[in-house]
């Protein structure tokens, strides 16, 4: 049998994976080893040209001069290449068992922000008339076996009827279709809302111009994003998704779990169950109970 004699590749992948035989920290050790060997395994495997390299080299310093506090094209990437979905799945794996009836999270996106205005049971989180459909949405924030978790918190942003998050738009209050929630004793939550609207992730960077170059569209279906922290429980970052809205199937980032999927019930304005801060217009509503987690011992 002959085996064959170690390329030059195969000796750089080799020197460069050896160069960290001497990090102290296990963890940084295996990291940075994998991350040699599978990306000199994927330069290999493409057989990776130098305008390829000088191509990849520009991208990425183009994304870090686009990503500020506002942006973030990296996370972009990872989004629009599945690896968010990817490290969410390896995440939150424990056996079927384990998790089974616990709600299902997905990516958290570049527009949340800290710090979102404490609002009351049921209040507004539209700071402007015009943001669309109203929506009410409401709920239990629950344990596995169903017990209710009183002052759990919801954080909740949206965009608004023009497809936009209020991060996106300097001029307007950043109160704006963002709230934080408390849930009652009896673990009832309630917010009003605007009916989200299906939008592309920002397409005018680099990762557009991926998605343009493969033949991809930038669309999101429509969604509600809540992040939900209760003592004692796993934080749990999720959407709410609309069962009408287009792009269920082709999500951009890959984030839509069948389990996440609601009805927005429309309503009309003489319904008896309108809100108090609904005009005399159509809304909608929709039911969400979210189930936490325990955190592991
Ligand atoms: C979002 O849902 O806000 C979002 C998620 C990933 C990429 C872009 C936007
Ligand atoms: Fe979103």
């Amino acid at each position: 049998m002959t085996v064959n004699a170690p390329t030059a590749a195969d000796a750089i992948t080799a020197a460069a994976s050896a160069s960290f035989d001497k990090c102290t920290d296990p963890r940084l050790r295996e990291i940075m080893r994998a991350l040699v060997r599978h990306l000199h395994a994927f330069a290999t495997d493409v057989h990776l040209t130098e305008a390829e390299w000088t191509a990849a080299i520009e991208i990425l310093t183009r994304t870090g001069h686009l990503t500020s506090e506002t942006r973030q094209e990296f996370i972009l990437w990872s989004d629009a290449l599945g690896l968010s979905m990817l490290v969410d799945a390896l995440g939150h794996t424990g056996s079927g068992l384990d998790r089974r009836g616990v709600t299902e999270s997905t990516v958290l996106g570049p527009f949340w922000t800290p710090d979102a205005p404490l609002r009351a049971f049921g209040e507004s989180i539209a700071e402007d008339v015009q943001s669309g459909t109203p929506a009410w949405v409401y709920g239990r924030v629950l344990g596995k076996d169903g017990e209710p978790i009183g002052g759990a918190m919801l954080d909740i942003w949206q965009n608004g009827a023009d497809g936009l998050y209020t991060v996106q738009k300097p001029e307007t209050d950043e109160s704006h279709l963002r709230g934080r929630f408390r849930t009652r004793a009896d673990g009832n939550y309630a917010f009003l809302g605007v009916r989200p609207i299906p939008y592309t992730i920002p397409d005018d960077g680099p990762v557009g111009a991926m998605l343009e170059a493969t033949g991809r569209h930038p669309w999101r279906p429509a969604h509600i994003h809540m992040i939900v922290t209760a003592p004692g429980f796993e934080r749990l970052q999720t959407h709410i998704f609309d069962s009408e809205s287009p792009y269920l199937d082709s999500d951009a980032v890959f984030a839509v779990k069948r389990s996440l999927v609601r009805k927005f019930v429309s309503r009309s304005a003489d319904d008896a169950d309108r809100p108090a801060g609904v005009k005399n217009e159509a809304w909608c509503s929709v039911e969400n109970d979210l189930v936490l987690a325990p955190l592991a011992d």
